[in-house]
């Protein structure tokens, strides 16, 4: 057995706050689902003082999970230290998580307080989150560019004033290995055997895992991280590479941690289906490209002997290559067996919608591949909370000579039937304004694109757009293998979320 290291993911609060990365109430709970059975030991759920939302999504995961700790940040405020245990007091492991920085220039400018103070502050504010949680955490921001003897004496104080854990932040990824090393070996002296002591790396200059590996090998033995490593500016250290590299080289770090690898890929598929925050093809451990051997010496390795060009296995992320091909012919029974082979779990509600689509794509597409059925199991959980309003039928005329005209009709809940037509920019733009006449919400698009999620001739294409409505924003995803219908799917998916948030905050006034 390797030294454990323990896991803190942070992509509902480092992650959720940077741009593009926001996610509404019920995206936060169903990704809080999908790490929990990852394997996370904490989910760092939040940042409950920074908005009413926020707190409510924090308190929702902190009731919602119970096979993980759940962790909450706030500032070393005592107001804010209250506030935020009151968000997590219903987990079943509560975590309160404070930070203040450490670092001359953050001193200064940014909290405008003495060495002195900030010392004094920390051990005051730990020692009232002690009281109110028997588990704390206390980060030392910016502890990489702080003074080491300054950093391990607020270091020591706050775990003697009761912090457990001691977090090390290289809060804007200017850190390099070796550096780290120093840093974690120098307070692993310092601090109490029983103190556990975790680093936080941000991605600035590409070092974050790295980092992170290197914090491991000085004595960290708690990593903060993100799935595919998103987070403010560059990203934090993505969990993915930092568990892949620690399983795949276990001989070398001779460590190991609670993370069910298998549950991976579709941990990183459901954050960017949600988020809209497509992984890059090269991206280690889950981008698209992570698995193809397109060269034909490597082909010719990988089919005379598959280490000769992989080091880690598909399968050992959770991709699965399926034998039986899916088709016209497949039955509900066969759906559902496949969605079960790839690792999902459906309500029989969510199956027979599901079953639906896969009808209607198969009465296009030959073969239903693995890609699609996850697109299907995609689009049929997070996203469908509740259609208002359903496609019914589309006409576009566009060209090079004429501006683009669309009509769309829609069936609302009610059963009525509402069609519009527009002029636009095109025929994406068209269809938009004529759903937007139809729908009469004050939203405005941000953001679309289009992904193909299969290859060959009848490509389904997966389209995203992100709304801004009443200032939320909001990401709508929509399957087809016609484009056009794809966008429209997406947009009126996002329409219908938005809806959704509305009604819900009527309901809670
Ligand atoms: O980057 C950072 O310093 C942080 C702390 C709040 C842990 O995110
Ligand atoms: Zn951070």
């Amino acid at each position: 057995m390797g030294k454990r290291i323990w896991i803190l993911d942070t992509t509902l609060r480092d992650g959720e706050q940077s741009p593009g990365c926001s996610m509404n109430f019920h995206e936060k709970l169903e990704m809080a689902k999908q790490l929990e059975r990852l394997g996370v030991d904490i989910i760092e759920a939040g940042f409950p003082v920074a908005s009413p939302d926020d707190f409510k999504a924090v308190e929702a995961v902190a009731h919602q999970v119970r096979d993980c700790r759940v962790a909450a940040l706030c500032r070393c405020v005592a107001r804010d230290v209250e506030r935020t245990w009151e968000a997590i007091q219903g987990a079943a492991a509560p975590r309160l998580h404070l930070v203040l920085a450490t670092s001359p220039v953050h001193m200064e400018h940014k909290l405008r307080m003495t060495p002195e103070q900030v010392l004094s502050c920390a051990v005051e504010m730990v020692g009232l989150a002690k009281k109110l949680c028997p588990d704390v955490e206390f980060s030392a921001e910016d502890a990489s560019r702080s003074d080491p003897e300054f950093l391990a004496k607020v270091c020591c104080a706050a775990a003697q004033a009761g912090a457990s854990t001691i977090n090390l932040p290289d809060t804007v990824g200017y850190s390099t290995p070796q550096e780290m090393f120093q840093i974690v070996s120098h307070l692993r002296q310092r601090l109490p055997e029983q103190v556990v002591l975790s680093v936080h790396n941000h991605n600035d200059l590409g070092m974050a895992v790295a980092n992170t590996l290197a914090s491991i090998q000085a004595g960290a033995t708690q990593v903060e991280c993100t799935i595919n490593g998103i987070g403010e500016r560059a990203g934090n250290a993505s969990l993915e590479e930092v568990v892949m590299a620690l399983h795949t080289r276990r001989d070398y770090f001779g460590c190991e941690t609670g993370i069910q690898t298998r549950q991976i890929y579709r941990t990183s598929k459901l954050l960017s289906t949600i988020t809209g925050m497509e992984i890059p093809p090269n991206k280690p451990v889950v981008g698209g490209n992570a698995f193809a051997h397109e060269s034909g010496i490597h082909q010719h390795g990988i089919l005379a002997e598959r280490s000769t060009y992989e080091i880690m296995s598909p399968e050992e992320i959770g991709i699965y290559q399926s034998k039986m091909i899916l088709g016209k012919h497949s039955g509900k029974h066969a759906l559902k067996e496949r969605i079960e082979e790839l690792g999902y779990r459906m309500s029989e509600e969510d199956l027979a919608e599901a079953f639906e689509r896969f009808k209607a794509l198969a009465d296009r597409k030959k073969e239903i591949t693995d890609r699609d059925v996850e697109a299907l199991i995609r689009s049929s959980t997070v996203y469908n909370l509740k259609e208002t309003y359903k496609l019914d039928s589309f006409v576009i005329n566009s060209g090079t000579v004429i501006s683009a005209t669309a009509v769309v009709k829609l069936i609302r809940e009610d059963g009525e039937v509402l069609e519009h037509v527009s002029r636009g920019e095109g025929p994406i733009d068209a269809a938009f304004n004529a759903i937007d006449r139809i729908v009469k919400m004050d939203s405005c698009l941000e953001n679309w694109s289009m992904q193909a999620v299969t290859e060959g001739e009848d490509a389904l294409g997966e389209a995203v757009s992100k709304i801004v409505c009443n200032g939320h924003r909001i990401t709508g995803r929509g399957l087809s293998t016609d484009i056009l219908e794809a966008s429209i799917r997406s947009y009126l998916n996002a329409i219908n979320k938005a809806i959704a948030i509305e009604e819900r905050m009527v309901a809670e006034k």
